[in-house]
């Protein structure tokens, strides 16, 4: 397994520019929607990461024909469909459950495995179902599998009235992709209000069908009538939370400036608040984010929330960098229920932290120190990233394929900002 070494630069402030790539969790329910049309559809600035290639491998399972050339990939119809979604593929990446709506819309039915749970959560997908049958799908639960099959033994799906008791992302995107092509209108009340959200609705209008809200909490779908959606030509939009992540990392180091370029302020301005609240300046040049921090830290409290409220997908970097600010923060994690475990990992790099259920109370600390760490998932991974960069000494991050998932040639960009890190291949788990 990969590790990332950093020497850690005390002091010395990440200076320079960093591109951000096209948003991960907006390219995947985008992949998914394709299965929705046979003709030939172009995604353009999709990043180059393993859950893409993960997406595209399930598509090919499952009769497409993908080609990746990052940043562009193509699908078109392949010889045949089968509706078959298997855990040694689903396993890899939880997100494919998205392909349970497009499948059971446009074949009538649909074999996925649950996703089980993973490091930050029991992720249940209740929602998901209870949407599904809405739209008259019979759902049975099978030795690890949902089978879903539309009316009549596998129909066209209804338009609906659907209410989500919780804002689920995945489960807005599932049911607008499944809604698409039921037959009438539906009405989606509650969703997730994420920017990938709308980007899913701007494409699936693209495709013909008639979708309005995408973005907000109540979305109006009329599915289109004949059988199937039209390809599309679309340039993902840019990702936010890649962004954010090097706004954080730039306000780590005193003296820190760094152009963040192709990122749009109006997707981040609760991290923009939270960080100028911190002492970081933070302006918006265009189509890109200026962030510099002259002076000192300063604790600050945050809580994550869904969209538009602080990113539970920013969490575990801010805390990282309030390891550093002067005072106490306390950071609540609202959305998972086990989204913490960056925290012992922080505490062996001198991070003082004291964890109360979902919350954990952070007392800014003069330094940190590098040790061998241990990433466990993608966001955590990304925080013990950012720690690096001010420790003392050497950090090295283990199990990095955590971080290849979501992060487009991480160690490049770093470096394009004056970091020390290199990638050591096979380093010890
Ligand atoms: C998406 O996951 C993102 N993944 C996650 O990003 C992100 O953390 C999450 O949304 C929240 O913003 C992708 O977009 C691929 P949810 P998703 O359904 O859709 C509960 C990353 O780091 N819930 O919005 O799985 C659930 O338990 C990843 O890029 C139900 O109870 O998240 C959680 O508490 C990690 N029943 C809350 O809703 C359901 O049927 C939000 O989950 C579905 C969800």
């Amino acid at each position: 397994m990969d590790a990332l070494r950093i020497r850690g630069g005390r002091g010395k402030p990440l200076n320079g520019r960093v591109r951000i790539s096209g948003a991960k969790n907006a390219a995947l329910p985008i992949l998914c929607a394709t299965l929705l049309s046979d003709g030939a559809s172009r995604l353009r600035n999709v990043p180059r990461l393993r859950d893409i290639e993960t997406t595209s491998a399930l598509l090919r399972f499952l009769g497409r024909d993908v080609t990746v050339n990052a940043p562009e990939v193509h699908v078109a119809a392949g010889s045949d469909v089968r509706p078959e979604a298997p855990y040694e593929l689903v396993k890899q990446m939880r997100a494919s459950v998205l392909v349970l709506g497009p499948l059971v819309a446009r074949f009538g039915r649909a074999k996925v495995s649950l996703p089980g749970g993973c490091a930050i959560g029991a992720r249940p997908i209740d929602q998901h179902l209870k949407g599904l049958e809405a739209l008259g799908c019979s759902i049975r639960l099978e030795r690890g599998y949902v089978l879903a099959e539309g009316p009549g033994g596998g129909g066209r799906l209804k338009g609906a009235e659907i209410m989500f008791d919780v804002p689920t992302v995945g489960g807005t995107e599932n049911l607008m992709m499944a809604a698409a092509l039921a037959k009438g209108r539906s009405t989606l009340v509650n969703c997730a209000r994420e920017p990938e959200v709308e980007e899913l609705g701007r494409i699936l209008n693209k495709m013909g069908a008639e979708v309005n809200g995408a973005g907000t909490d109540v979305i109006h779908i009329v599915g289109a009538d004949r059988g199937e959606l039209a390809p599309f030509d679309h340039a993902i939009i840019p990702d936010r939370i890649e962004a954010g992540t090097y706004m954080i990392a730039a306000a780590m180091t005193e003296g820190g400036d760094v152009l963040v370029e192709g990122a749009e302020l109006h997707d981040l301005e609760v991290l923009a608040m939270k960080l100028r609240s911190a002492g970081v300046e933070i302006e918006s040049e265009g189509h890109n984010i200026r962030v510099r921090r002259l002076g000192e830290l300063r604790g600050v409290n945050i809580t994550t929330a869904p969209h538009p409220g602080f990113p539970t997908d920013m969490q575990a970097q801010f805390l990282a960098l309030m390891a550093t600010a002067r005072g106490e923060s306390v950071i609540s994690e609202t959305i998972f229920e086990n989204r913490f475990m960056h925290v012992p990992e922080l505490q062996r790099m001198g991070a003082s932290v004291a964890l109360r259920g979902n919350t954990a109370v952070v007392q800014g600390v003069s330094r940190l120190y590098g040790a061998a760490v241990m990433a466990t998932d993608l966001r955590a991974s990304a925080s013990l990233v950012i720690a690096g960069i001010v420790a003392d000494e050497e950090t090295e991050v283990r199990r990095i394929y955590h971080l290849d998932r979501g992060y487009e040639r991480i160690e490049e960009k770093l470096q394009g900002l004056g970091v020390d890190v290199e990638r050591v291949k096979g380093a010890e788990a």
